[in-house]
């Protein structure tokens, strides 16, 4: 700690000694509806290190979805460039991204994309039959994921039969089976009550703790007071980019 004038530095330290796992440059994102053209993204770049704790931020339009898509290649830039763990990913197909989305990306969506028709642990294993993995194999990690969102005792059950906290926790161990390095969620907590949220977050925090990079969008403080760092996008820019004294000080505290 007493290396460290502040806590600021401490992170700016922390962080810049990690590699950069994204990268964006110039990323401009326009969609295109028949004749008009709506511009998303205005030219933004960012780089994120590995290991980071990201909370997006910024009013309904600002980009937000549209960045988090692109940055987990569920979608391209108009233009700039995308290097995801050193490789450009901008100009790759529909197949090469899902690929590499399979093999890096965990999403988390607000309405959590389950299959209704499916259990909790058939969901859990669909990326895993999309990757081609045995069964055995299949079986063996979903379970170990159910269990480490707390779900061990319900891998029968369908959404419908599960609270909306629940549901969470299995699109949260769905995204973390493939081990990938980044989890991005957008808006995790939206759908939730704020004690069911705040469940919600501590298992975003652990996975961070253990090594993976974590980008959430939010609209609440609260929630995106969990993150080290805040970016707040407006109109398609980026209009704030800081680091979370609160988070912050409470790692600090931790290593200390
Ligand atoms: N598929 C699409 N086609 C056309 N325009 C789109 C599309 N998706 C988003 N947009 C437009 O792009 C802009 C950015 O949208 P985006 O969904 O990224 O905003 P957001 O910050 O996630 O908002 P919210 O907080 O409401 O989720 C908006 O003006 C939106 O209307
Ligand atoms: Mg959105």
């Amino acid at each position: 700690m007493a290396r460290f004038e502040s806590c600021h530095e401490y992170v700016l330290e922390t962080i810049s000694a990690m590699p950069e796992i994204i990268t964006l440059k110039k990323i401009t994102k326009n969609y295109v509806l028949g004749r008009v053209v709506i511009p998303a993204l205005n030219n933004i770049s960012l780089v994120i290190q590995k290991n980071e704790y990201v909370a997006l931020m910024g009013p309904s339009g600002s980009g937000k979805s549209t960045l988090m898509n692109i940055i987990g290649c569920l979608d391209t830039p108009s233009s700039g460039d995308y290097i995801l763990n050193g490789k450009n990913v901008s100009t790759l197909d529909d197949n090469q991204l899902a690929e590499i989305r399979n093999k890096e990306i965990g999403f988390v969506f607000q309405t959590f994309n389950l299959l209704p028709r499916l259990t909790a642990f058939e969901n859990c294993i669909l990326p895993l039959v999309y990757a081609g993995i045995g069964r055995k194999e299949r079986d063996k990690r979903a379970m170990e994921v159910l269990d480490s969102v707390g779900l061990a005792d319900r891998v029968k059950h369908k959404p419908n039969e599960l609270s909306g906290g629940q549901r969470q926790r299995v699109a949260i161990a769905r995204a973390l089976i493939n081990h990938p390095s980044i989890i991005l969620a957008d808006e995790p907590t939206g759908n939730l009550d704020s004690k069911t949220s705040a469940e919600i977050m501590s298992i975003f925090d652990e996975i961070q703790s253990r090594g993976n990079t974590v980008i959430l969008v939010t609209h609440e403080e609260d929630i995106a007071r969990h993150a080290r760092r805040i970016i707040r996008l407006r109109d398609g820019l980026v209009d704030l980019d800081k680091v979370n004294d609160a988070a912050a000080s409470h790692k600090l505290q931790a290593s200390s």
